[in-house]
């Protein structure tokens, strides 16, 4: 019997965009602890640009050709020893590569819930920028309601998350970037002051725009 197939984005070299092509992969199958998830959505972060360009290889034991570090979509097999897992669960995470494919086999702990407020695909936008910018703000630095912030490269995929949770927590929101197009639409998002950056200037424009108290938390996002 021929040997299932699933279809995958395959990165022949590092490049543009063209380097891409889709081919028909073996499907992955689920070890003892693993589960295997019917791929909905791929998100697609700097990191995968830079993966494209031969920038930020895959770690060892990953797939090279397949790129794709986060994902979305329903659990349709489990290892024997699952527990936690079962098939039609709604599911999201980030792996070390492989996302760019219909499926994708992950260690049970490394998969999350997508909360029923969230459609499926939408899930494979959360885990990268919005826990990035979750464990920074909140579980590191505790932002709190009434206190200040200041995003770096507001306008950044990570940055967008930020400004989002922050708004929610009640904190007042202040952000930089270079580019005004990113700080009109972070300013959509809920940011409360937009800073020019990209020179020194924007600590002068800190201080007078905090009255001269400073910010509580500083969340740099400069990158790429
Ligand atoms: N788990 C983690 O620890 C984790 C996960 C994801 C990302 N990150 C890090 O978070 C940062 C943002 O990632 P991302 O994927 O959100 O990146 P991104 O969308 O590519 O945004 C990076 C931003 O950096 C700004 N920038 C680049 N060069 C700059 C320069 N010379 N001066 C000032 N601003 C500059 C640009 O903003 P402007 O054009 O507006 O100036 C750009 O929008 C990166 O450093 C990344 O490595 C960490």
């Amino acid at each position: 019997m021929a040997e299932p197939t699933m279809r995958a984005v395959v990165m022949a070299e590092p490049g543009p965009p063209e380097v891409l092509r889709i081919e028909a992969r073996p499907r992955p199958i689920p070890g003892p602890h693993e589960v295997r998830v019917r791929v909905a959505a791929s998100g697609l972060n700097r990191a995968d640009l830079l993966q494209r360009r031969g920038r930020y290889p895959a770690p060892p034991g990953v797939p090279a050709d397949i790129l794709g570090l986060e994902y979305s979509g329903v659990v349709d097999a489990v290892g024997e020893r699952v527990g936690q897992w079962s098939p039609g669960d709604r599911v999201m995470g980030l792996v070390g590569g492989g996302g760019y494919a219909e499926a994708v086999v992950v260690h049970e702990d490394e998969v999350l819930p997508i909360p029923d407020v969230v459609e499926t695909v939408d899930g494979a936008a959360l885990p990268e920028a919005f826990l990035t910018a979750w464990d920074a703000m909140d579980l590191q630095m505790g932002l709190a309601a009434g206190e200040t912030v200041l995003i770096h490269a507001v306008g950044s995929g990570v940055g967008t998350a930020a400004v989002q949770l922050a708004s929610l927590t009640g904190a007042r929101v202040l952000g930089t970037s270079r580019t005004p197009e990113k700080l009109r639409r972070a300013t959509d998002l809920g940011l409360d002051e937009a800073i020019p950056g990209g020179g020194a200037a924007w600590a002068e424009v800190v201080m007078e725009r905090t009255g001269g108290r400073g910010v509580d938390v500083i969340v740099d996002l400069v990158g790429g």
